[in-house]
């Protein structure tokens, strides 16, 4: 199957640069641009838990940036060296609780770090295009029936939350003040929003899906806070899609700058204990008991209005909440119990759907 003419050919062959790819989430991207025919550097820190995702994938030819994104120096020569002409900002302190433990590095790396990119960027005249990745988390919580939308104000409560939605501001600055609009030439910055991404590969603390895993591989029951939090869960490759989409579409001078929600259908946005339920049902050693509080404040409910990605992108979820759940609690059996790794069969199998349901992500003509 040729993957070089998605997202309109638009990487085949171009410069990216993903900050994160030591990560969940950019390890996922860093291999899909290389399946895309992308030129690929990434920008982290060493990987944080055993296993990693990134290692375990092998790309020998991502070039692997180990740098710290609060020594802006150090940021700017790696901008300096390779010329990206896409960056793909998701580098980030990116847990909840931990932030609570630790303001002082989660400001510092969100806030500052992503102003030491942009700063780098901004002197490097070959970046045309910047997707920065915040999160659902940015917004005020003040839950709605039909969720967020982009026009919702943003807040945060925690120091992760309050650091992202100061993401969203900083990037909306540079895009006033710095870079120059669609069709003007010089780069182009747009923000994306996404909701609780799970499938293969993550082992973070504190995560839902990754906390199940660890008890179910161990044989305990996991003790479960907030079982009734609502949270959109969605497959890691569906906010990459949306995150590709709109690099494509900056590239290609559409107006796409500014923030956009990707989350999940509208069967996936769900309590803690019914994805509990689902991911059970599917593997039975996932087991669960009450965790005694009190625990830090998180909000309630999450849902995210995604109808601007969809009409204006043509952006949509491809799996729904069975095949999510069933993708990611697949992934983390055929790894723990026989040592497979599902990665790229579930991206060609994820695309294969997406055709099937008429989605190339084609970008506007
Ligand atoms: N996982 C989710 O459910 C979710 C949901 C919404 C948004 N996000 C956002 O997506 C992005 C990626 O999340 P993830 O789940 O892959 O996180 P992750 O913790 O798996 O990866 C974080 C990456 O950031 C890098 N990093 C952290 N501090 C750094 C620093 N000071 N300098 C350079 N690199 C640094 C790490 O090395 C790692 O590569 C984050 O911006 C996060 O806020 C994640």
């Amino acid at each position: 199957m040729a993957l070089n003419t998605l997202f309109g050919g638009a990487y085949a062959g171009r410069r990216v640069l993903v900050t994160g790819h030591t990560g969940f989430k950019g390890s996922w991207l860093a291999l899909w641009l290389r399946e895309l025919g992308a030129h690929v550097a990434g920008l982290a820190l060493d990987p944080i838990t055993t296993p990693a995702h990134w290692d375990l994938l092998g790309l020998d030819d991502v070039t692997d940036h180990r740098v710290d994104l609060r020594n802006a120096d150090a940021v700017r020569r790696v901008l300096e060296q390779y010329q990206p002409e896409v960056i793909f900002h998701l580098a980030a302190k990116p847990l909840v609780r931990r932030s609570y433990a630790e303001p002082v590095e989660t400001f510092a790396t969100n806030v500052m770090g992503l102003i030491n990119l942009l700063e780098a960027a901004r002197a490097c005249t070959s970046t045309r295009a910047v997707v920065n990745v915040t999160t659902d988390k940015v917004y005020l919580d003040q839950p709605t029936d039909n969720g967020y939308n982009e026009a919702c104000p943003l807040g945060g409560h925690d120091p992760y939350s309050t650091s992202k939605a100061c993401a969203e501001l900083v990037s909306d600055c540079y895009r006033k003040s710095y870079f120059h609009s669609v069709g003007n030439g010089g780069a182009c910055i747009a923000t994306a929003r996404a909701g609780n991404v799970i499938g293969g590969g993550d082992w973070s603390e504190d995560r839902l899906v990754s906390d199940l895993v660890r008890a179910a591989v161990a044989n305990t029951p996991l003790r479960l806070r907030n079982p009734d939090a609502v949270r959109p869960w969605q497959h890691v490759l569906e906010p990459l899609s949306g995150y590709l989409r709109l690099g494509q579409g900056l590239l290609a001078g559409e107006p796409v700058e500014g923030p956009w929600n990707f989350g999940p259908a509208d069967d996936a946005t769900v309590p803690v204990a019914t994805l509990v339920a689902r991911m059970r049902e599917r593997w039975p050693s996932v087991l669960v008991e009450p965790s005694p509080g009190p625990h830090p404040h998180e909000a309630s409910t999450l849902r995210l209005d995604c109808s601007k990605a969809a009409h204006e992108l043509g952006w949509y979820p491809v799996w729904n909440a069975a095949t999510t759940v069933a993708r990611t609690v697949d992934w983390y059996r055929a790894f723990h119990q026989n040592g497979e790794l599902c990665s790229k069969n579930d991206l060609r199998d994820y695309i294969t759907d997406a055709r099937a349901a008429g989605i190339e992500w084609a970008g506007r003509s």
